[in-house]
């Protein structure tokens, strides 16, 4: 692993931002799309940034996960616009359609990730396209003006998916 490391900070040394693009590209080729903290200790270290500093970028840009991520992952916007057009409903139903409970994250993170890692169902403050509310993503895709059918049916065409455990 830390061959691939190596080569993804000689691709971002020097470059502006390289800090950023490094996490960047180790997540995405980290099974489960996650910064393990190995992972985050050798990138301090090689790239001689203080680990805290390290750190203070991965908390503050919600696209870094510090948690094993399922195969599909499922954002809800809870942002005024979408609770007004029934967003809290699309949520409790890809909850109980995935057998997730709120309760199930102790760590008080508004993420969670089904026990067979296929899911990680998790919310967003906003899209930016509050005019078409409610607004979800599956994947990169996002879906406007959804309702409980449309979601449901999305749903289980993906659960019907073979994906890789
Ligand atoms: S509040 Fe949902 S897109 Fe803005």
């Amino acid at each position: 692993m830390n061959e691939l490391y190596d080569t993804i900070i000689e691709t971002y040394k020097n470059k502006p931002g390289a800090l950023l693009s490094v996490l960047e590209e180790v997540q995405r080729k980290t099974e489960h799309t996650y910064l393990h903290e190995q992972a985050l200790t050798y990138i301090a270290q090689k790239m001689e940034v203080p680990l805290s500093q390290v750190y203070s970028v991965v908390t503050f840009y919600s696209f870094f996960n510090l948690k094993p991520q399922g195969f599909h992952t499922i954002t809800v916007c809870r942002g005024t616009a979408c609770h007004t057009r029934g967003s809290k409903p699309l949520l409790d139903d890809v909850m109980h359609l995935l057998g997730l409970h709120e309760g199930e994250n102790e760590e008080g993170e508004s993420y969670y990730t089904t026990s067979d890692m296929q899911f990680t169902v998790r919310t967003v403050a906003c899209f930016g396209q509050c005019a078409l509310a409610p607004v979800i993503a599956i994947d990169d895709v996002i879906y406007s003006r959804m309702t409980s059918e449309k979601f449901a049916g999305l749903l289980k065409n993906l659960m019907t998916k073979k994906v890789p455990s």
